[in-house]
Order: C-alpha cells, then structure tokens, then sequence
C-alpha cells in the first residue's frame, strides 16, 4: 500500500539520532493514523548507519537511501523526495532539532486546503529556540534571516523543517540546491502565492548527539546560493544592480590608480589615461565572473577588447553629455555636478544595455 506521507530526512553521520528519529515519528504518525514512509537520504559518513537502517525496517517502514558522490544537504532531500511514494512530503533534520509529533497538524493544513507550504518555524509567535545557541549563532541567523526575507515572506526562511504536496516539488532540473536552504529554494521556484505559505510555530531543539555539520564553508555557499535565487526571481535588477556595483568598484579602482601614478612621479594626464585600463580590466572581469556569469563563455582577450571599445563609447558618451548640457543649457552649467552625474548616468546606461546584448552573449 502506497503510503500518504513521506518524511525524507537527511543524515551524514546521524546512525545514533536515526532510531530515536524513527520512533518518534512512527508515534506521531499512528496516533494521528497517518500512513507514512520513513526515508533516510543518506550520504556514507562510515558509521553504523546502513545496519541501523536495516534493523529498524524490519519493524518500521524505513527505507534506506545510500548516496554517492558529492555529498550536500540539499541535494540529499532533493534525491530523498525523488524515491517518495506519498502524496505528501515532510522533510526534517534527523537530530530531533524538529519535533515529529508537529507533522500531523503540518499535513491537516495541506491536506484541508489551507496553505500549500508548511514551515515550521522557530520565530513566529510561540516558536522557541534551545538556550545554548551563543550570540554569534543568533546573530547570524538573524542576519541570513533578513538577507532571505525579499525572497520569502517568512519569519523562518532558512528552516529545514517542512511539508508540501510531492506534485508540487519543482523539477530537478529546475534546481539547484547547494549547500544547506533547500526549503527556500522549493519555495522560491515553485512561486507559491503569498496567501499559500503556513508558518506553524516549533520548539527547536539542541541535536540528541553528535554536532553540527554547519560549517563557515556552508554560511558562505548560502550567500551564493541567495544571489541565485534573487537572480531567479528578478534577472534584471539583479544584472543592474551587480553591474552598478562592478562599476562603483572600478570607480575605485580608478581614482587609486589616478592617485598612485601621480604619487609615483607620474603627471596627472598621464594618470588619468593609464589608470582607465586597469579600471576597465577590473569592471570587465568582475562582470564575466559575477554579474553575467550564466553567460557564454566567450574568449577572455575577444570579450575584453570587446568590453573596452564598449567602454570608450560609453565615456564619450558620458563626456558628451556633460560637454552639451554644461555649453547649452545655462542651468547645467551653473550645476555642473548634476551635468556630471546625468553624463555618468547616460555612460552607464550605454554600457549596461550593449554589454547585456553585445559583450555577454546569452547562451
Ligand atoms: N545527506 C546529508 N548530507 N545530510 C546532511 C549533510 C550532508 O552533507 N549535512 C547535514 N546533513 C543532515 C544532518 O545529518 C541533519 O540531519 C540535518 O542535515 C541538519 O544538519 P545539522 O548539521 O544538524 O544542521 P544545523 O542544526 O546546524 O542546521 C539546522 O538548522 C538550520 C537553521 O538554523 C538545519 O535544519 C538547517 O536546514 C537550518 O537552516
Ligand atoms: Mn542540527
């Protein structure tokens, strides 16, 4: 018989939590007469995992996943959830951080309609966090929370505890999960409505045993992982605002090399002249790396002169601008800042849109 819930839980080293894990939610489940199947989406840690496994399914319906090759969270679940036979999926940490006995109400709301994505939550009202976490674990989580918050109405975007319908769990394809927030990207990528998401307040446990496998390397892919999913949602404002940003860089790029030419003994046209091309070479790289770098990969030497006769084009443009409005309109030339700034805006403007069509090709 087709179970209704799966509850995918991953785990890398967890062989001690996983029983403790299991009975808890067999309880759950049964005083609720859910029908369920447990799936452990493991990656090897070389512990006593696969034994463990193997003698609890031969009371409880646990089913084993071995992974192999690179091992993540995310991509554990996104494995985990491939294999689930229920209508429903639950994912949860396997080192009761999560408490079990929420998963019924989590599939009542689904089930009945009210939400489409269930989260629980350690900050809505009622939620509550074990004490030890330190100021610097708090700290952080707040601010990755905040980070999130454009993302996903949510006051616990980063929770690794939730339950959606298994239809609604976006392609593979579709995803790609690094390191830690695959509930924030289902839920980025399957674009629920505001209206659909259901934050249920949880009490968050310390881990039974073991540590934490949260790591600085994982903080850092999560900020990676954010800037994919802001690009997923607004492409173009990401590319305008990562392409302003590479700009102001290269700004500061200029103005040191202005000033540390000339310190050096170097006349100030000179500087000026000479410190354009690292500035430039700065701006192009910066953009080929970071603003458009789901582009084709063109050759660097072709794309850099190509991004540099952009440029020059661009600072005509710019000192056009400022030259015309500061000898035509009398306004202009009495405000000579607001004509600098409209030039530069002009430049920008010329750089930004030929580099998007011209210089980064789409694939
Ligand atoms: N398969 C697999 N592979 N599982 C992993 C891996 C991995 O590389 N890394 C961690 N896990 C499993 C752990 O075994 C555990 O069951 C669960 O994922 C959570 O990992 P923890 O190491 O306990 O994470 P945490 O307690 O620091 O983080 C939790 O809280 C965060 C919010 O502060 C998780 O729930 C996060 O998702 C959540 O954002
Ligand atoms: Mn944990």
């Amino acid at each position: 018989m087709t179970p209704e819930v799966s509850v995918v839980a991953p785990t890398y080293g967890e062989a001690e939590n996983i029983p403790l894990l299991a009975r808890a939610v067999d309880a759950a489940m049964r005083a609720a007469d859910i029908s369920y199947e447990l799936i452990v989406a493991d990656d090897p840690s070389g512990d006593d995992t696969p034994s463990v496994c193997a003698a609890l399914a031969r009371e409880l319906p646990v089913r084993l996943l071995s992974r192999e090759g690179p091992r993540g969270l995310s991509p554990a679940v996104v494995d985990g959830a491939e294999m689930a036979l229920g209508e429903f999926v639950v994912v949860i940490d396997a080192d009761l951080s999560h408490p079990p006995e929420r998963i019924p109400e989590m599939i009542a709301a689904l089930r009945e309609g009210r939400a489409d994505f269930v989260v629980g939550s350690r900050y809505a009202p009622g939620g509550e966090l074990d004490s030890d976490w330190g100021f610097f674990r708090r700290i952080n989580s707040l601010a990755a929370t905040i980070l999130a918050r454009p993302l996903a109405p949510l006051r616990d975007p980063m929770s690794g505890f939730f339950a959606l319908r298994r239809g609604m769990i976006p392609a593979r394809s579709s995803l790609s999960p690094i390191g830690y927030k695959i509930g924030l990207e289902i839920l980025v990528k399957a674009g629920f409505g505001r209206g659909r998401i259901l934050e249920t307040p949880i009490h968050f446990r310390d881990r039974a045993h073991g540590e934490s496998k949260m790591t600085f390397r994982e903080q850092v892919n999560y900020l990676r992982h954010l800037r994919r999913l802001f690009h997923h949602k607004w492409p173009r404002r990401m590319e305008l605002a990562q392409f302003c940003g590479v700009g102001g860089i290269g700004l500061g790029v200029d103005l040191a090399f202005y000033y540390g030419l000339q310190f050096l003994g170097l006349g100030h046209l000179w500087a000026r002249g000479l410190a354009f091309w690292p500035a430039v070479t700065s701006n192009w790289f910066l953009n080929r790396v970071m603003t458009f770098n789901l582009r084709e990969r063109d050759m660097a030497a072709r794309q850099w002169l190509k991004f540099v006769v952009v440029s020059v084009a661009g600072f005509a443009i710019n000192w056009g601008a400022y030259a015309a409005l500061t000898s035509e309109v009398e306004w202009f030339d009495r405000h000579r800042l607001v004509a600098l700034l409209a030039g530069v805006l002009a430049g920008t403007a010329w750089n930004f849109v030929v580099s998007d069509w011209l210089v980064y090709r789409r694939k």
